[in-house]
C-alpha cells in the first residue's frame, strides 16, 4: 500500500538519448516507469544537455534521437495523462539552477563522484576534459532538485548522483534556508488552506511549539499531506513553520533502485550498445528472430547429442525473462539430456520477444505517423515542468538574494 506521503512525493527521472533504445531499457527502466506512473506524480525527461557533455561532436543526431525515444517511450504505455514528458533544455530553468549550485559546490566533490574518472577512462576516443563533463552530476542535481522531487528512480551507476544532490541540496539549504519574509509567507499559506484546516493547523503547531508535542506535530503534518490546495512550495512552508523560523528549500531526493533483473544481452552480458549485442525495441522481426536464432549457447554443446547446461547459456537469461516454469523446466531437462535441439529451446524465446514487441510497434508506428500528436504531448509537458521550475527558481533567487524591484 502507499501512503499519503508517499503519493504526495514527486518522482522525476532522464534518460539520455544516446541512440535507439532496446530491450535492455524496457525491462529495466521503462517498465519500473509504466508502474511508478500509476502511484505518484511523474516528470520523466530526455536530457539532452547531458547527452552533449559526451555528444557534443555529434549535433546531427541528437534531435532524431530525443524524438525516437520519446515515440518509444509512449509506445511502451507511458501516459501522458498521468506522467509529464518533458525535453531538459526546453526548460532553461535547469541550466539557471545549475549555475547558481555551481557556486557553492567544491570542485573535490565532482572530482571525487566515480563516474567522472571510470567514464573518462572508458570514454578515452572522446575529449572528456571538459567543464560540461565535470559538471555532469550537477546538472543532475538541479534537474531533481528543480522539481522538489522525492524520489529519483534510477540503476545502480548513478546512486552516486543522487547522492551528491542530496549534499548540496543539504548544503544550499544550510546557507540560505532563511526567507527574509518567512513567516509573513508562511502566514499567507496558512489562510490559503481554509478557515478550518487553518485553525486546526496552528492549534496544533502551538501545541507542539509550546508543548513539545509529537503527536500534535504528527497531526500537522497529516494535515498538510492532506491539503490539496496548496502549492508544494506553501507546503514545505508550512512544514517550516510548523517547528521553527526557517524553511527547507531544496528538500533532499531520494534514490528509488530500479528492481528488475539485468536484461542480458544475446551474448549474456548485460544488454548494451556499446557491447554490440543488442535487440532493438522496434527492430524488425525477421532481424530479432536471426539475432536470437544465431545468438550463442552453452559451447559445450557443439552436436545435438552434447548434454548442456543452461546456467552456461545466454538463452536461459532469455528464459529468465520471458518463460513460464513450465516451460523453464522443459528446458531444464531438455538441455541437461540433450533431449532438445537449442532451436527447439528458442522457439518460445523469439516467440514471446515477438509477442512482446508486435504491439509496441505498432503504437510507435502511430505516433510516428501523426506527429502533431507528439509535439502537443511534448510543448504541454515542457509547460507544466516549466510551471514547477519556475515556482522553484523564484524561491531559489530569492533565497540566493537576487530579487530586484525593477
Ligand atoms: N544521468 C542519467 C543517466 O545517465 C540521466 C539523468 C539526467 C537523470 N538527469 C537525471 C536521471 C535526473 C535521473 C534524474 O541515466
Ligand atoms: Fe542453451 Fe537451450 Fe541450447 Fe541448452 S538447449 S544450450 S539452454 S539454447
Amino acid at each position: 500500500m502507499i501512503t499519503v506521503a508517499a503519493q504526495n512525493q514527486r518522482v522525476l527521472s532522464g534518460m539520455r538519448p544516446t541512440g535507439r533504445l532496446h530491450l535492455g531499457h524496457y525491462h529495466g527502466v521503462l517498465k519500473n516507469w509504466l508502474e511508478l506512473q500509476h502511484e505518484y506524480e511523474c516528470f520523466f525527461f530526455v536530457a539532452d544537455w547531458h547527452a552533449l557533455t559526451t555528444e557534443y561532436e555529434n549535433k546531427d543526431v541528437i534531435a532524431e534521437n530525443v524524438w525516437e525515444m520519446v515515440i518509444d517511450w509512449l509506445a511502451v504505455g507511458i501516459n501522458p495523462g498521468m506522467a509529464r514528458l518533458f525535453i531538459q533544455s526546453r526548460v532553461p530553468e535547469h541550466a539557471e539552477l545549475h549555475l547558481l549550485l555551481s557556486m557553492i559546490t567544491p570542485l573535490g566533490w565532482l572530482e571525487r563522484v566515480p563516474s567522472y574518472k571510470d567514464q573518462q577512462e572508458k570514454l578515452r576516443e572522446k575529449d572528456l576534459d571538459t567543464y560540461g563533463f565535470l559538471g555532469y552530476p550537477l546538472l543532475q542535481s538541479a534537474d531533481i532538485l528543480i522539481y522538489k522531487a522525492g524520489l529519483v528512480p534510477v540503476g545502480e551507476d548513478q546512486v552516486a548522483h543522487i547522492e551528491l544532490t542530496r549534499e548540496v541540496a543539504r548544503r544550499f539549504n544550510h546557507l540560505y534556508g532563511r526567507e527574509a519574509d518567512f513567516v509573513a509567507r508562511a502566514e499567507a499559506a496558512v489562510k490559503k488552506m481554509g478557515k478550518k484546516n487553518a485553525k486546526i493547523y496552528m492549534e496544533l503547531r502551538k501545541q507542539y511549539q509550546e508543548q513539545g508535542d509529537q503527536d500534535a506535530l504528527a497531526k500537522a503534518r497529516a494535515l498538510l499531506e492532506a491539503q490539496q490546495n496548496i502549492t508544494l512550495g506553501d507546503r514545505e512552508r508550512l512544514f517550516g513553520y510548523l517547528e521553527g523560523e526557517g524553511k527547507m528549500i531544496l528538500p533532499e531526493p531520494q534514490a528509488l533502485l530500479t528492481p528488475t533483473p539485468k536484461m542480458p544481452g544475446l551474448d549474456g552480458q548485460k544488454m548494451s550498445k556499446s557491447y554490440g549485442n543488442t535487440i532493438g525495441l522496434r527492430e524488425d522481426p525477421a532481424v530479432v528472430e536471426k539475432k536470437l536464432r544465431t545468438m550463442p549457447t552453452d559451447p559445450a554443446r557443439v552436436r545435438r547429442t552434447d548434454p548442456g547446461d543452461p546456467e552456461k547459456c545466454p538463452v536461459w537469461g532469455f528464459h529468465q525473462i520471458y518463460s513460464s516454469e513450465e516451460t523453464r523446466a522443459w528446458v531444464m531437462e531438455g538441455c541437461r539430456s540433450a533431449g532438445i535441439g537449442c532451436l527447439d529451446c528458442k522457439r518460445p524465446v523469439i516467440e514471446a520477444v515477438l509477442a512482446e514487441q508486435a504491439p509496441i510497434r505498432e503504437r510507435a508506428e502511430e505516433f510516428a505517423g501523426n506527429p502533431d500528436v507528439v509535439r502537443n504531448i511534448l510543448n504541454e509537458g515542457c509547460e507544466a515542468a516549466r510551471d514547477v521550475a519556475r515556482e522553484t527558481m523564484e524561491e531559489v533567487r530569492a533565497a540566493v538574494g537576487l530579487v530586484y524591484d525593477l
